[in-house]
């Protein structure tokens, strides 16, 4: 495929189309996994997929099973969505690898650790100006949205003054995109002349092959790191509030009875924020009795992978001492994400931050409204009440 072809898997099948559905698609996955793993969804043009050890298998064989489409991720009917161009989440090797080579080493904990202090003063900022208006906020859109696109800024070099150009990427769609590909252009330039210490200078001034990245590429890169990693940390943050009031963890967590780090993976896999990952088949495969064609397009439900009873025991209990937890929240094989490190950086000491000042916690309300995009999953609001 000559990756021209635009990136349609854009709905939710019909089974878990209604917000119940996307609130808990658990026993659809389950029923699929048991009576059809691997199907052809005549109204969404694509094949799914639902067990573990097929789903590792697409996504490690990037032979067999290409990442390269047009994508852009955000809901493709609001015109906010952003395009990425081509960047390394929809290119193949060698490209891929050029692409993520520059940037791989930036990403890995160890470097990462750095902005650790970053990270918990943004947190209490975050806090000091919630709790001065009271105890009783949305968890989702008051504390967790801005955390995560500032984070990204913070790596990149981008001070925290233009934080609405980071933040609003997905407001009010075109004008923050035009902003927002201005203001990195610009930024791009003067790195150029006067280099400092953040990844932006870096991958600027790196030439893997010899040859440096172009300008479009590297806006597209930081609009892959914004838009890949933006809201599916502020949905992380969220579900783990979420799942430890639902499962009445937070005084355990709270207090260390249970490793925040071992629970945050638990988290991951069971109230993942991406549920589904997309490839295209090159060559005719057979799988289940199935024969998957050439230019066919997969829809890898690591959501269903993440409670396949092959894999995890008791995988439909919310288990925070899970150990091994091997699951695919973050996908497999050469795409891994590469925001995997920071996300769980991020959630870690965002979340210690908040335990920290917060002695209990409760929702306030009954309503569970899930969020509708078929890339992003978990709750629009989370309102809950504090005690300090
Ligand atoms: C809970 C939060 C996150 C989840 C659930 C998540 C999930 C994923 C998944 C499933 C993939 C694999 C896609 C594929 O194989 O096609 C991926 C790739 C990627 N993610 Fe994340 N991600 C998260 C946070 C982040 C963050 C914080 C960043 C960066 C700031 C980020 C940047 C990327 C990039 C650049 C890729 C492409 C890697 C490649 O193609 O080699 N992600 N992510």
């Amino acid at each position: 495929m000559d990756g021209s072809e635009s990136f349609t898997v854009d709905h939710m099948p019909d089974p878990i189309a209604s917000p119940e559905g996307q609130l808990d698609p658990y026993p659809w996955y389950q029923k699929m996994r048991d009576t059809a793993p691997v199907r052809y969804d005549e109204t969404r043009e694509c094949w799914d997929m639902f067990q573990y050890d097929d789903i590792q298998t697409v996504l490690t064989d990037f032979d067999t099973f290409s990442s390269e489409h047009d994508i852009s991720l955000g809901n493709e009917s609001e015109d906010s969505a952003l395009d990425l161009g081509e960047t390394m989440i929809n290119r193949d090797p060698p490209e891929h690898e050029r692409l993520r080579g520059i940037v791989d080493e930036y990403f890995q904990p160890g470097y990462l650790r750095q902005f650790e202090e970053n990270f918990e003063e943004l947190a209490h900022t975050q806090l000091d100006q919630i709790l001065a208006d009271g105890t009783e906020f949305d968890f989702a859109s008051e504390f967790a949205a801005p955390i995560p696109a500032i984070v990204i800024g913070e790596i990149l070099g981008i001070p925290r003054e233009k934080r609405e150009i980071l933040t609003g990427v997905r407001q009010d769609g075109d004008n923050t995109q035009r902003e927002l590909k201005e203001y990195i252009t610009g930024l791009v330039q003067e790195r150029k002349e006067t280099p400092t210490d953040d990844i932006l200078s870096e991958v600027i001034h790196a030439t893997p092959d010899g040859k440096e990245m172009t300008a479009e590429e590297i806006y597209n890169f930081c609009a892959l790191l914004l838009l890949a990693g933006s809201h599916t940390t502020v949905t992380l943050l969220t579900n783990a509030i979420w799942m430890f009031t639902e499962h009445d963890f937070i005084s355990d967590v709270r207090v260390g009875a249970i490793d925040l780090d071992t629970a945050i993976e638990e988290v991951l896999r069971y109230q993942p924020s991406v549920h589904t990952v997309v490839r295209t088949a090159t060559e005719d495969v057979a799988l289940h009795g199935n024969t998957i064609q050439e230019g066919d397009r997969i829809v890898a439900w690591v959501g269903s992978a993440n409670r396949d009873p092959r894999q995890f025991d008791d995988p439909e209990t919310f288990d925070p001492e899970r150990k091994p937890n091997p699951h695919m929240t973050f996908g497999r094989g050469i795409h891994v994400c590469l925001g995997a490190p920071l996300a769980r950086l991020e959630a870690r000491t965002v979340l210690r931050v908040f335990f920290d000042r917060i002695s209990d916690v409760d929702v306030t309300t009954d309503e569970r409204t899930p969020i509708t995009t078929p890339t992003l999953w978990g709750l629009q609001t989370l309102p809950i009440s504090v005690r300090t």
